[in-house]
């Protein structure tokens, strides 16, 4: 069967503006954000808290979150990869954060700077922080299914990985599947290796083609939070080959189609990825986007 409801949880200010070259004014991005919550998103990933050298797009995460108009009842998590980034998030009164960690060795070491076991040892005292702090704390682990440096990801390697994270007491996993290169037996077999979807959400990159996909087999597996992002805009700076986010749009159209409730006004969300692909310079590349632009 699949779920009565999905939570939607929109990754663009993050993921996405994160691997736009061109610079992106603070007050757009907190329009966007803004617009995606006027749309009915009740989890908006805000920014992240990391090296400002090593992701130039979101230095201004202190800014934008100083700025920030803040609607009752939704949440605004952003990215925080050690200590440091989680003081400048608390000084921001942050509520939610999103710990990402790798399931390879190249990427822990492109992405962190980081071995795969030292990772933890980075991310152990944010948690435990975090918590003490009365903040929720969000998991991610990428190259879920395949890296570009490894080949295909072991499995057993990943529920490991996903489970450490986990322990630290993080109340979701997100299934990040960072180049794209998942397909729906692969997703079905590592949710399965996990023992079923308690606290798991999914996170594909459409790279292939495969993400709406995946994404229904996730539903079937049971999975209720599916990550996408406005006009599939993403990526990763330290995966080049990873192309955008599931469209959120396409997303919403196929649970609608479905009688899978979301909270979202599927209109409301068309004009603002519209709106966003003007401040892009560039065309959303979400085919429902284009389908009903041309109508
Ligand atoms: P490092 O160079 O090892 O850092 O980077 P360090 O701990 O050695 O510190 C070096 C200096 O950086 C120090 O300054 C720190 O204060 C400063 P100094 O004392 O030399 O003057 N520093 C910071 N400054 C501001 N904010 C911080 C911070 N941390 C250290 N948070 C680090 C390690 C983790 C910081 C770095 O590797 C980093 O920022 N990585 C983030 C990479 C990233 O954001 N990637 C994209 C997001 S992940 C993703 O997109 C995948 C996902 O979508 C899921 C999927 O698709 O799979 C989530
Ligand atoms: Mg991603």
């Amino acid at each position: 069967g699949l779920p009565e409801r999905v939570t939607i949880y929109e990754v663009g200010p993050r993921d996405g503006l994160q691997n736009e070259s061109a610079v992106i004014p603070v007050e757009v991005k907190a329009e966007f954000i803004a617009r995606l919550a006027a749309a009915g998103h009740r989890v908006i990933e805000a920014t992240s808290f990391v090296h400002p050298k090593w992701v130039p797009q979101l230095a201004d995460a202190s800014e934008l979150l100083a700025g920030l108009d803040r609607v009752p009842g939704v949440r605004y998590p952003v990215l925080v990869p050690n200590e440091r980034g989680l003081d400048r998030a608390l000084e921001h009164g942050v509520q939610e954060i999103a710990i990402f960690g790798s399931a390879t060795e190249t990427f822990a070491a492109k992405n962190l700077n980081r071995t795969l076991d030292s990772q933890f040892e980075m991310f152990e005292p944010v948690v435990a922080r975090a918590l003490e702090h009365g903040l929720k704390v969000r998991a991610y682990v990428s190259m879920c299914f395949g890296d570009p440096w490894e080949g295909p990801t072991p499995i057993d390697q990943v529920v490991t990985v996903g489970r450490r994270l986990l322990d630290l007491g993080c109340f979701e996993l997100s299934l990040g599947d960072t180049t794209g290169v998942a397909t729906p037996g692969h997703v079905s077999a590592l949710i399965g290796a996990f023992g079923g979807p308690s606290r798991l959400a999914v996170h594909f990159h459409d790279t292939y083609g495969q993400a709406l996909a995946n994404t229904l087999t996730a539903l079937r597996e049971g999975v209720t939070v599916v990550d996408a992002s406005t006009g599939g805009i993403g990526g990763c700076p330290y995966a080049e080959s990873a192309t955008g986010n599931l469209a959120t749009e396409d997303l919403v159209w196929m649970l609608h189609g479905l009688g899978i409730e979301t909270g979202l006004n599927l209109e409301s969300l068309v004009e603002t990825s519209t709106w966003l692909a003007a401040r892009l310079g560039r065309p959303s590349t979400s085919r429902v986007v284009q389908a009903l632009e041309k109508n």
